[in-house]
């Protein structure tokens, strides 16, 4: 869960606000700081640059930190000193990720209570102030999270404040706005995080339609297995059959700030398998041990579709969720069944454990009948793309170049990395059936961009992406801003193309 923590910006002086701990920064190779940092170094009788920098050789490298004592010499505690690491590399992504790092580690320190800071990188020539303010929101919010509902003992005492502190007024108002927005984004990481990170008996098809319903400022229709029948989903429900969890078909509906005038019509649309057992084509135990978070994709659409109430763009957007289990009960598919999409497309199952793409072909079709001009799907689809880019970077294909660069630049401003892969029609050769319109998997070899190809097999008449989180969604390791676990892959590249 998130931590309350309370991120605000105050007007004043940062030697005279008391508080446990003041984040001062310093840019790689730097000996004698100026600006804030100058200035708390010259209050502090050149403690920074004659001590930290001078005999303990604090060189500013990215992310390295220095606390030092001040002995009442201002109204902090201590000082955390962190590198910006160099100049010519800083961006605001670098902003984030170091403001995750710092309340990490103030966190760890366990008495500090308020924290103040700088606003990193909005000096002289730098960034705006509102970017530089939304950066470590979102960072700090990022960093504070941890996942410890299931958990007898908590993590221990934690930052209750976190301010802003700065002398111009002109900064403050825009620190201010730049909080909110970084506010509303961090929490919806959190949130995707949270069902994400959520074991498969709590995050269910049913739970996920509840978190659905109880959406603010949306309309949501669920659709039951009867209704579902009715609408000719044959390729969501032959996944579905397998297992006890009735499967839930999401359609939540965001009308526009101003619906009579909305500027874009957009669906997104998340993969929601809530466990992948593989089916009857079972995983072995290590494949299956993180399955859980096969249902990421939806997460991260019900956090964006649960942060527009706050956002509030003036575009309709419509969030769908084709929500079940991958199981091998005693009622599911088999492979050799063929399975008839709402398009009238049939299938014939080569491999029961390429459940996604059958659920997504669905949603895909009922998307684009919605009468919007553009689908992004998002969904933990293949190893392949795991393979092919890795844990850190993000697969994404579709059938325009605009919508696809567009999302690829949405996702670098918000701090993820996409990589696009080909549609080429060659791929589509080894999904050939011999009795069905196609086969839901073919070579191994191109395996992400095989199930690009097939999902194309059910857009029409829209622009559409296709992106591919199955090495993003959930991290074995910890990387930048995140720890281990889910990491909400695909909130921040999806809010920032709905606001562009
Ligand atoms: N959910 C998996 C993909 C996946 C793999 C997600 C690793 C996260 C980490 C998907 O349903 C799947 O099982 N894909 C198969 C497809 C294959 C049978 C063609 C795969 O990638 O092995
Ligand atoms: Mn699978
Ligand atoms: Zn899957």
């Amino acid at each position: 869960m998130a931590d309350k923590i309370e991120i605000s910006v105050e007007k004043g002086l940062l030697e005279k606000t008391p508080a446990n701990v003041l984040v001062v920064n310093l840019f790689e190779g730097v000996k004698i700081p100026a600006g804030a940092t100058g200035a708390i170094d010259a209050a502090l009788d050149g403690l920074i640059s004659k001590f930290v920098i001078g005999k303990e050789g604090f060189d500013g490298k990215f992310g390295k930190t220095y606390l030092l004592p001040t002995h009442g010499k201002i109204a902090a505690e201590k000082v955390l000193v962190v590198g910006l690491g160099k100049n010519k590399d800083f961006t605001p992504n670098r902003i984030r990720e170091l403001s995750a790092k710092v309340i990490k580690k103030c966190q760890k320190m366990g008495n500090a209570k308020k924290v103040i800071s700088v606003l990193h990188g909005a000096g002289i020539g730098g960034y705006d102030p509102e970017v530089s303010a939304r950066m470590i929101a979102e960072g700090t919010f990022i960093g504070c999270y941890s996942f410890d509902k299931y958990k007898s003992e908590k993590s221990p005492k934690k930052v209750d404040e976190f301010t802003i502190v700065d002398m111009s007024d002109e900064n403050c108002k825009k620190a201010k706005a730049g909080i909110k927005k970084g506010k509303i984004i961090g929490s919806a990481l959190n949130f995707a995080r949270d069902l994400s990170n959520e074991q498969p008996a709590y995050a269910t098809p049913t739970k996920l339609a509840e978190i659905a319903q109880d959406l603010k400022d949306v309309e949501t229709k669920v659709y039951d297995i009867d209704e579902i029948e009715e609408m000719g989903m044959g390729a969501f429900l032959g996944v579905a059959k397998g297992s006890i969890q009735l499967p839930k078909f999401i359609h939540i509906k965001y009308k526009g700030a101003n619906p009579k005038a909305v500027q874009r019509k957009i669906a997104i649309i998340g993969k929601g398998i809530c466990f992948d057992s593989g089916g009857l084509d079972i995983k072995p135990p290590s494949s299956m041990l993180n399955m859980k978070d096969d249902m990421s994709g939806a997460a991260a659409i019900l956090a964006v579709m649960n942060a527009l109430k706050d956002l509030k763009p003036n575009c309709e957007v419509h969030g769908i969720i084709a929500a079940c289990e991958n199981m091998p009960g005693a009622s599911a598919y088999k492979p050799g069944d063929i399975l008839t999409a709402k398009n009238g497309k049939t299938i014939e199952i080569d491999n029961t454990d390429a459940e996604g793409r059958l659920t997504l072909a669905d949603a895909l079709c009922y998307a684009c009948e919605l009468g919007v001009d553009e689908v992004i799907d998002i969904a933990t689809l293949t190893g392949a793309c795991v393979v092919a880019l890795g844990s850190t970077v993000s697969g994404i294909m579709g059938n325009h170049q605009p919508t696809i660069d567009k999302l690829i630049k949405c996702a670098n401003s918000g701090g993820e990395k996409m990589w696009q892969l080909p549609l080429f029609e060659e791929y589509a050769d080894s999904l050939k059936s011999d009795i069905a319109d196609m086969k839901n998997t073919g070579s191994r070899m191109g395996g992400a961009q095989i199930a690009g190809v097939f999902l194309q097999n059910f857009v029409k008449k829209v622009h559409w992406a296709h992106i591919d989180i199955a090495g993003t969604a959930y991290i074995d390791k910890p990387y930048k801003e995140f720890p281990k676990g889910a990491t909400g892959a695909g909130v921040r590249t999806l809010i920032n193309y709905i606001m562009m």
